[in-house]
């Protein structure tokens, strides 16, 4: 049956990603209120993706919230002004981005490995509702997500966890894109909490390198499923409309 114009207006609204070339493959962007989780390796490219989704959403007057979880994701901010220019400390002097950094000590959440993981997480999500009460974003972006959940040993009390922790981003109304890495194999059990999963990867074909991007899945959406290739320049990261198998 054909779609009728109502239809059309009671699907939920949509956020763009602002990696050119991926709101295609999502059939309009992310949907609004929902966890987006993009996954990969080490150096595939999350971190480039969490801050181009905050980075060009801010310029477009969309507000948004960087939160850091460990020491490692504090030089996030050098790097981006290194490789692409974008300048996130400008955006939060002109309150376009603030940020949320776990690991500053006057927060006292900073003891990690002291104190039981599951206090952690408790302290985390009081601390993020307060600030996103406070500030407001429409966007939030978390980099990364692993430094909460490494030290939860069961994978059904890490489950139940990470429901809890992405309730608290769907409930406020805001729309976020949270990283996670490869190791011990902590993607999956994150993964199946998420609306959606971004993967990225990284191999070699001959004697190069080769990046792509895949939806690995989207609840309630078209995908296009197709793996594409991902290309990361000096002006940020896009997706090709090719194959990296050719
Ligand atoms: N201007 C640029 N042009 C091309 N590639 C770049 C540029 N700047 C960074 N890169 C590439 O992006 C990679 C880093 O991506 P990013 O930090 O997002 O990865 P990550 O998945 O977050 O890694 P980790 O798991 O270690 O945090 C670098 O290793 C580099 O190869
Ligand atoms: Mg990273």
């Amino acid at each position: 049956m054909a779609e009728t114009p109502q239809e059309e207006t009671s699907q939920p609204e949509r956020v763009s990603t602002e990696i050119p070339g991926l709101d295609d493959m999502l059939h309009g962007g992310f949907f609004t209120e929902t966890v987006n989780v993009v996954s990969g390796n080490s150096g595939t490219g999350k971190t480039i993706f969490g801050s181009q989704f905050l980075y060009e959403g801010a310029k477009k007057g969309e507000k948004g919230m960087l939160i850091i979880t460990s020491e490692e994701s504090k030089s996030l901010v050098r790097e981006m002004k290194t490789s692409f220019g974008w300048d996130l400390k400008e955006m939060e002097q002109q309150g376009y981005i603030s940020f949320v950094d776990i690991t500053d000590p006057s927060l006292r959440l900073q003891k990690s490995v002291e104190i039981a993981p599951s206090e952690l997480i408790k302290s985390f999500k009081k601390l993020v509702e307060s600030k996103i009460e406070k500030e407001k974003p429409e966007r939030v972006f978390v980099d990364s997500i692993e430094a909460l959940f490494l030290a939860i040993e069961s994978n059904y009390k890490l489950r139940t966890m990470v429901d809890d922790v992405f309730s608290v981003f769907r409930s406020h109304g805001v729309t976020s894109v949270v990283t996670v890495g490869t190791l011990f194999e902590l993607n999956d059990v994150v993964e199946y909490g998420a609306d959606s999963v971004i993967k990225l990867e990284r191999f070699k074909t001959g004697n190069t390198l080769q990046r792509s991007i895949y939806v690995m899945k989207m609840r309630g959406s078209k995908t296009i499923n197709e793996i594409r290739v991902l290309n990361i320049s000096d002006n940020g990261m896009g997706v090709l409309a090719q194959s990296p198998y050719l």
